[in-house]
């Protein structure tokens, strides 16, 4: 159902469409305000712009809800596995078992990258920031698979979309066993997706790996939680890239690009570093008064979210399964949660993150559980992007059926010089 709302501008008064969608905010259709007044909107960081509709990821940031396909991420997180979302996010319904275990099978014959791939990683530096890597690599991969590069062909789309689910933690494992100086490990057919990415991550050709079963659940409980989040920045940099024609690939990397820095998917890297930095509950009053601090630029790295107002479901399910990972490994009192744990008590009492409603968000625990399986910090993002690769290309998809879509080009305030004459060097002196 839509209404209209009006809208005065000096002399004109223009009737814009309001659009309601299934649940959330409705929306103000602004698509011929400039042809109608000459003027524009003007919403730096899009803090009150939806840039597309779509039907994949609902948000409600004061409740703290977050449902995939209308799916509660605590359901999805407690019930299924990671392919079963991936499948939920790509086709918009829950497989029967018949199309989960052929989307299974599909996506694990697509788990080897071509050979040439390994030349392709030995031209990076040992000590390259494993992000740096999979930005290259994946942007890399339009080189190797051009028979999946044309957006125009459907067939050609669903190849390119199986092969970035199922390559990316062949890449991810790729990066990691190259930055540690340790061979390549090919995957393996007889895996489920979280312990192949296990095997290939940990296995050494010394000796058998076995891979423990509460991890790899626990770690693809972790995968869901990342897998999607609506219109977040690397999100809306994959669907502006893929506006252009680019190809997915090129459109993935683009995601990865931007992810990687340290107020998005950067932030659970960040955070970890931050906690060590602490180091003990003691020194937690210094760090907070320094977050609170105007004219400090620190901020509780894993606190605070664009959308989320309230509690951020993901930071409840990931501190449960921090508990149950630190459980498993025998760990039992890891100085790093004693200082989040204690962090987030104080934070959560204080007037300024009561106030500017800042609460722990899905960065804040994740990297105490990443460290805890043997990952080092820089790999924490990289685990971030082989989730959220899913997510865009479902948003990719969407973008590229949708018969509106078009070239995504804002425009902007100009605040500067006004028309001037040129001015040879000889008369500037
Ligand atoms: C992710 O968008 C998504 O969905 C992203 C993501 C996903 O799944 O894709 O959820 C993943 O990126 C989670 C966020 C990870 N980033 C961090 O944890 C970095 C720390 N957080 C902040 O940088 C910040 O909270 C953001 C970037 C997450 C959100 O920033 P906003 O929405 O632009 O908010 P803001 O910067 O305008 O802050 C509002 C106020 C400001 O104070 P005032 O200027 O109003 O006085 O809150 C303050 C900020 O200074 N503030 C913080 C803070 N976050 C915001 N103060 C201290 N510590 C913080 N963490």
């Amino acid at each position: 159902m839509s209404s209209t709302s009006t809208l005065n501008v000096d002399d004109k008064s223009v009737e814009l469409a309001v659009k309601e969608g299934t649940i959330g905010p409705s929306v103000v259709d602004i698509s011929k305000l400039y042809a109608q007044t000459g003027m524009f909107t003007y919403d730096p960081g899009f803090t009150s712009t939806a840039a597309c509709e779509s039907k994949i990821t609902y948000i409600d940031g004061d409740k703290g809800i977050l449902l995939y396909r209308g799916y509660p991420i605590e359901q999805l997180a407690e019930h299924g596995d990671f392919l079963e979302t991936c499948y939920l996010l790509l086709y918009g319904e829950l497989p029967t078992a018949a199309q989960k275990a052929d989307f299974d099978y599909r996506v694990t014959r697509h788990t080897m990258v071509h050979d040439q791939m390994n030349r392709f990683f030995t031209g990076f530096r040992r000590d390259a920031h494993p992000m740096a890597v999979m930005v290259g690599s994946v942007g890399a991969l339009s080189a190797f698979y051009h028979d999946s590069t044309d957006i125009s062909d459907p067939h050609q789309r669903m190849v390119a979309s199986m092969r970035m689910i199922a390559k990316m933690p062949t890449l991810a494992a790729m990066a990691y066993k190259y930055s540690i100086g340790q061979p390549f490990v090919y995957p393996q057919n007889d895996l489920d997706y979280t312990s192949n990415f296990l095997r290939m991550c940990f296995a050494v050709p010394a000796e058998d790996y076995k891979v423990n079963p509460v991890l790899s659940r626990a770690l693809d409980r972790i995968f869901i939680l990342h897998a999607d989040h609506e219109q977040n920045a690397s999100t809306s940099t994959v669907r502006l890239a893929g506006s252009s024609g680019a190809n997915p690939f090129a459109c993935i990397a683009a995601g990865i690009a931007c992810l990687w820095g340290p107020a998005h998917g950067g932030a659970n890297e960040a955070a970890l570093k931050m906690l060590e930095e602490i180091g003990t509950p003691e020194r937690i009053p210094e760090y907070i008064a320094k977050a609170k601090d105007k004219n400090d630029p620190f901020r509780l790295m894993g606190f605070g979210h664009r959308v989320y107002k309230n509690y951020d479901p993901r930071a409840r399910i990931m501190q449960k399964t921090t508990h149950e990972v630190l459980n498993e490994l025998g760990i039992k009192d890891d100085p790093l949660l004693d200082v989040a744990v204690e962090l987030e008590q104080i934070a959560l009492k204080d007037e300024y993150f009561i106030e500017k409603k800042l609460y722990p968000n899905i960065d804040f625990y994740s990297g105490i559980t990443l460290k805890a399986m043997g990952f080092p910090t820089s790999m924490f993002t990289v685990l971030f992007a082989l989730a959220r690769t899913v997510g865009w290309i479902a948003q990719w998809s969407e973008m590229i059926e949708d018969p509106s879509q078009r070239i995504g080009r804002p425009r902007q305030l100009y605040t500067g010089s006004p028309k001037r004459e040129y001015v040879t060097l000889a008369q500037r002196g």
